[in-house]
């Protein structure tokens, strides 16, 4: 590993632990909504703020002259082509609801490509990490994923926007899947979707609408540990629509994905 991944490397556990103890020791019991985006239920806490600043002071100290994009605001440009691309609560509503699958992801990219990606997941005592060319992991074990099965087998995760205009059409893609697969997962947090796949706890994952800071640190975690990822047929994973599968999945997958327009409202 270069000087430089492992330094990123170092930096992200650190800063992941750090908010990830701030939001399981300090979510407050009587928890509220501190402000909505998109729409009424897409929902920010006094705890999603809290911890992206966390996340941001101490990267200012290890890393002052890295850029840093936030899922609640934080933007810097940087000077040493290091950027910083932070969730600090992926899954606010699992979050909000003491529900256990909500996690902290945290990547670093250069040039375009992610060298490192962290996710932190408290709840289920699990951190999950890989850097570019370096495998993936589940605390000190090796991730990989599950063999494909047969298509009409996989059991296959997915989630929503918190837009109606654009569920109403994602419902319609999960309806016309569901009778052609094992089963439908929903669970909150697109970060730890991402790492289930990259764990084999689930086959494949597929969404439309995240954002870099959902996907930075899962994606490469997945391809790391073995998955294909990418979007529309030729694209890479992006916010139109991030796909995530073993070898042998991938392509049934993301060809019944295109025919049935998933990366379209
Ligand atoms: C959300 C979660 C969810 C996914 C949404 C994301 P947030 O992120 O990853 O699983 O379905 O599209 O916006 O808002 O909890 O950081």
């Amino acid at each position: 590993m270069t000087d430089l991944k492992a330094e990123l490397l170092d930096v992200a556990l650190e800063a992941a632990a750090r908010a990830g103890v701030f939001l399981r020791d300090g979510r407050p019991a009587d928890l509220g909504v501190a402000a909505t985006k998109t729409s009424a239920v897409d929902v920010v806490t006094e705890m999603d703020i809290a911890s992206e600043k966390l996340i941001t002071d101490y990267l200012a100290e290890r890393r002052p002259d890295d850029g840093v994009l936030g899922e609640e605001g934080a933007s810097a440009q940087g000077t040493s082509g290091v950027e910083w691309v932070i969730d600090p609560i992926d899954g606010t509503v699992n979050y909000l609801y003491g529900r256990p699958d909500w996690s902290v992801s945290i990547a670093a990219r250069k040039d375009g490509e992610t060298l490192v990606g962290v996710v932190a997941a408290p709840m289920r005592g699990e951190t999950y990490r890989a850097v570019l060319g370096g495998g993936a992991h589940v605390n000190d074990r090796p991730a990989r994923v599950r063999v494909a099965p047969p298509f009409e087998q996989a059991l296959v995760g997915t989630g929503f926007g918190y837009l109606e205009s654009r569920r109403v059409h994602q419902a319609d893609v999960v309806r016309q899947l569901v009778p052609r697969v094992r089963d439908i997962r929903r669970g909150g947090s697109a970060a730890i979707d991402l790492c289930d796949v990259a764990l084999g706890r689930m086959d494949a994952y597929y969404e439309r609408g995240l954002n870099p800071w959902d996907f930075a640190a899962g994606d490469l975690i997945a391809r790391e540990a073995g998955a294909l990822t990418g979007g529309r047929p030729g694209e890479p994973v992006s916010p139109e629509l991030t796909i995530a599968a073993p070898p042998g999945l991938f392509q049934p997958l993301q060809n019944w994905l295109e025919e049935l327009g998933a990366w379209h409202d």
